[in-house]
């Protein structure tokens, strides 16, 4: 017998805190509601520098982390979980380029942003990531039985 595998994913991202100043948050959610994802967990929250540095474990030591952990707990965020099929290729390339003055228009940076770091949202990159990520920023989410494996 063939199973049939599920294309379905979820995906961590977060409406950065420059998103929630400029009230972007429903310009925003609109497009990846308009593409079709789901909803599935979200939160308006302002991180500390620990909770940011679980977060961009992988960029500790970088250059630019001081800033960007600066920029990250500088306000509220909000911290979604989507899912739908592909999710994380498809939030990717509607999210566009990380530097928004290099993202395509059509996309929510090539769109929305010129900075490099104030760009708006944050997706994870890799099924590992985002079950990495979905597991810090929603726990009880990440505990359900998993339908998109
Ligand atoms: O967010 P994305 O996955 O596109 O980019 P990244 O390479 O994983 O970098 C994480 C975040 O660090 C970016 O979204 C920027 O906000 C910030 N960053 C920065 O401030 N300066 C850089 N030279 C590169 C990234
Ligand atoms: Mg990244």
């Amino acid at each position: 017998m063939v199973l049939a595998m599920s294309d379905k994913q979820r995906v961590l991202v977060l409406l950065k805190p420059d998103a929630v100043k400029r009230r972007l948050i429903g310009e925003i959610i609109g497009r990846y509601e308009a593409r079709g994802l789901t909803v599935r967990a979200m939160e308006l929250r302002t991180i500390d520098a620990e909770m940011a540095a679980q977060h961009y474990v992988e960029h500790i030591g970088r250059p630019y982390y001081e800033p960007l952990v600066e920029f990250i707990t500088s306000g509220p965020l909000v911290a979604m979980v989507l899912e739908g099929r592909k999710a994380i290729p498809v939030v990717r390339a509607m999210n566009g380029k990380t530097d928004c003055a290099e993202a395509v228009p059509g996309t929510i940076r090539g769109d929305l942003g010129v900075h490099y770091r104030r760009n708006l949202v944050h997706a994870s990159d890799s099924p590992e990531s985002a079950a990495r990520e979905v597991a810090l920023w929603f726990p009880q989410l990440a505990e359900e039985p998993d339908e998109t494996a």
